[in-house]
């Protein structure tokens, strides 16, 4: 398993550097972000997560083969005018979840673990996860788009756990 990177660790807002390689090294740090994601019972995961500055990310939206995706230098090309909200959580803020605005719809060109360019058009769980890994790619976290109230709270809880966990161990 791979380690996940939380809050206020700097890799999570540093620049990430487009993917040029394809090679068996991203292939087996993807299968790892894969094993990751399923044991963390997520179903997203940027690489920024996993303290690789790169462009890229994993969706896994019921564990199964047909919904596992994998999106290389991301970019969303088309959002929906139309927008709803969504409670949203991540592996890198654990346990904290709040509901965020988004487009409900995104078109999205990417590469896939060949290098080849797809294009997706995704609604409801996966149009959400798309956007919200993506941000990731940008060092942006879900909590930075709440008002400033609901996101000092988020961050005030988080510190709390990290305190009690620290104490735990
Ligand atoms: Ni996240």
């Amino acid at each position: 398993m791979l380690d996940i990177f939380t809050l206020g660790e700097e890799v999570l807002r540093t620049e990430n550097k487009k993917v040029t390689v394809f090679d068996d090294a991203l292939r087996m740090l993807v299968d790892a972000m894969f094993d990751t994601l399923v044991e963390a019972d997520g179903v997203g995961l940027a690489a920024p997560q996993v303290g690789v500055s790169e462009r890229f990310f994993i969706v896994d939206l019921h564990r199964g083969d047909d919904s596992r995706y994998v999106f290389i230098n991301p970019e969303i090309i088309e959002t929906s005018m139309e927008e709803c909200p969504y409670e949203e959580g991540c592996l890198s803020i654990p346990g904290l979840y709040h509901d965020v605005v988004r487009p409900r719809r995104v078109k999205v060109q990417a590469q896939d673990l060949a290098g080849k360019y797809f294009t997706l058009e995704a609604d409801g769980l996966l149009a959400r996860v798309i956007q919200h890994e993506n941000d990731h790619l940008n060092g942006v976290l879900f909590i930075d788009h709440l008002a400033p109230e609901d996101r000092q709270r988020i961050e005030r809880q988080f510190a709390k756990r990290q305190r009690k966990g620290r104490r735990s161990k």
